[in-house]
């Protein structure tokens, strides 16, 4: 059987991984600031997530939600504690997508209105309604198209205090990444972040944080939205919860009250799933990785704005972005063949650095004199 051809894929093979570093079959060492799509939040390979991981298989790996799963419990203590929400509740998927389906699922049965408010180039996963969110109608198949998703410009508090004023009481959620991955690194305003969360107040909607790509410690706070100082009424999370293991979750604002049927997953919570998210947690706390990611990334933004052939350095912590002038449009391909160094795309020029939140001041210098370097072979290359 072949494999249904659906991902470009760069011709390399990775068999090895620890910390930032990857080998792949030839030995070939590579610096990883990709993490495999924001995913590695911890490093690869970390000690205390392997024997956490290796002693639940040792005891029991899965059993569905139909008995008591203490390391569930254990789980969202943790989470209210690293995250600040200790009052809120917690629901288990397995990715991203399924944390937004389930988001605005809920916001919808608990406003019994159906309408969702989504953003201009705004990625919110690939299910059905998560995909009707996205702002990308090359993803969106006829039958997920929906009426129910209004898209409104992205950081434009006049059209959407309009939207409001017209229909504010049919809208059940508006969904928002408080910094816009897919999108090209592209923040939320503060205030706009703000008046969401006022205007969601006024008209009795609930506001949803997706916090899958620049949550969970990467923009230096464990939320993006925090660094707004508000609150979300559902925080989706995904990617760097589980460090590559599959596992997603919504957290749920206090005043939002479950009902048995309205949820549920077979997979969502498991015993694996949950060892492997606790271990991350764990680590995160035990090695001030959000501190780090805060410190580390301004550092990395600093020198990135003193290459003065790169332009809209942007970012905060360590979810970072700046574009390519066509002149050295191929700059990405030319750090992964001549440097060994993985970096993430925003179509169409912007380069995502994404690595995980242990990445060092002296890695980050590392990065700097490669693409410094490889900015000069392009430039001769041009010139021969
Ligand atoms: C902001 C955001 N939301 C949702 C998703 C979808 O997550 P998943 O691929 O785990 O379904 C992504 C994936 O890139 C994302 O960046």
């Amino acid at each position: 059987m072949k494999l249904f051809d659906v991902y470009p894929v760069n011709d390399i093979t990775i068999e090895k991984a620890l910390g930032a570093h990857l080998w792949d079959d030839k030995g070939t060492q590579y610096l990883d600031m990709y993490g495999g799509h924001a995913v590695i939040s911890i490093g690869h390979g970390h000690p205390h997530y392997i024997s956490r991981i290796e002693a639940q298989l040792h005891k029991i790996g899965f059993y569905s939600n139909s008995i008591h799963i203490p390391v569930q419990k254990q789980l969202a203590a943790k989470l209210g504690e690293v995250s600040r929400k200790e009052d809120y509740q917690l629901f288990l998927v397995n990715s991203g997508a399924e944390a937004n389906e389930n988001a605005m699922k809920l916001a919808s049965f608990h406003t019994g209105r159906s309408k969702i408010i989504a953003f201009s180039k705004g990625f919110h996963g690939r299910t059905s309604l998560a995909v009707a969110a996205t702002d990308n109608p090359a993803i969106v198949a006829d039958v997920n198209k929906t009426e129910n998703i209004i898209f409104l410009p992205y950081n434009d508090a006049e059209e959407l205090k309009q939207f409001f004023q017209q229909h504010g009481q049919t809208v059940a959620g508006v969904i928002i990444e408080a910094m816009q991955g897919v999108g090209g690194i592209i923040e939320a305003e503060e205030n706009f972040l703000s008046l969401t969360r006022d205007l969601c107040n006024t008209y009795g909607s609930l506001l949803i944080a997706d916090e899958v790509q620049c949550g969970y410690g990467r923009t230096g706070k464990f939320f993006g939205t925090d660094h707004a100082g508000i609150d979300a009424d559902i925080y989706s999370m995904a990617k760097g919860m589980g460090n590559g293991f599959p596992v997603g979750g919504i957290l749920i604002a206090p005043h939002i009250h479950a009902k048995h049927s309205m949820l549920g997953t077979t997979f969502g919570g498991n015993h694996l799933a949950c060892a492997a998210a606790l271990a991350v947690l764990e680590v995160i706390q035990q090695e001030n990785l959000i501190e780090n990611a805060a410190s580390t990334g301004d550092y990395l933004i600093q020198q990135l704005k003193e290459v003065e052939e790169i332009e809209g350095v942007r970012g905060r912590g360590l979810m970072i972005g700046f574009d390519l002038p066509e002149r050295i449009k191929d700059l990405r391909k030319t750090l992964l063949s001549e440097k060994k160094i993985f970096t993430g795309e925003a179509k169409p020029n912007v380069v995502r650095l994404l690595p995980a939140l242990n990445f060092s001041t002296e890695q980050a210098d590392y990065f700097i004199e490669a693409l410094k370097s490889s900015i000069l072979s392009i430039t001769q290359k041009q010139q021969a």
